[in-house]
């Protein structure tokens, strides 16, 4: 029994040093996985957040400081357009959930930074923010990328805010 126990304590720690030993050998994008993998490995977390309740993150991605001034329906329409062409398969604009969310009142629990950065950048955002994490958590599919612009992103914003001003 104590050799059994010396013997696994020898493989786990010569696994470490060829983990370590490997480690800065291997370039950046293996670093990069580690990273990534690490908030998706400790949902403890996660599990305590409410993925409908109001948050104040900004979420992870390019999107730092949005600002914002009155509506602009012009804008909003266009963003209407962009919506049902990439977006309506999977989220309704009222409560009710399809594949994703229901959205209605998206822009009263999310800052506008934390939708962009969801729209642009959902695989990063499902993985390492706590919010996103939640979401996934609580919907089980994983949304991805849709190929839109950052202006298109700025319009869907726009529309977001128009559906929740009614
Ligand atoms: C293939 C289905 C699918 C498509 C297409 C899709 N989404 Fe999603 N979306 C989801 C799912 C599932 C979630 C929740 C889990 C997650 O975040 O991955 C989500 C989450 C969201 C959230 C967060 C909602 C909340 O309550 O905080 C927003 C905002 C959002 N999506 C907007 C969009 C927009 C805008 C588009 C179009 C550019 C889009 N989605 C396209 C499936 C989709």
């Amino acid at each position: 029994m104590k050799n059994l126990k010396t013997l696994l304590i020898a493989t786990l720690v010569s696994g470490l040093t060829f983990l370590y030993a490997c480690g800065p050998s291997n370039g950046g994008s293996d670093s990069e996985n580690t990273s990534t993998a690490a908030p998706a490995a400790a949902p403890a977390s996660t599990a305590d957040i409410d993925p409908a309740a109001k948050s104040d993150s900004k979420g992870v991605g390019k999107f730092t400081d949005v600002k914002l001034t009155a509506i602009d329906p012009a804008m909003a329409d266009k963003g209407l357009v962009v919506f049902n062409a990439k977006c309506g398969a999977c989220h309704k604009m009222t409560d009710q959930k399809v594949v994703g969310p229901g959205l209605l009142g998206v822009t009263k629990r999310r800052t506008p930074e934390w939708i962009m950065n969801q729209i642009t950048n959902p695989v990063e955002m499902e993985a390492k923010d706590p919010v996103g994490q939640a979401l996934l958590a609580k919907h089980l599919t994983q949304m991805t990328f849709q190929n839109v612009t950052d202006e298109e992103t700025r319009q869907i914003l726009e529309y977001f805010r128009k559906n929740d001003s009614k």
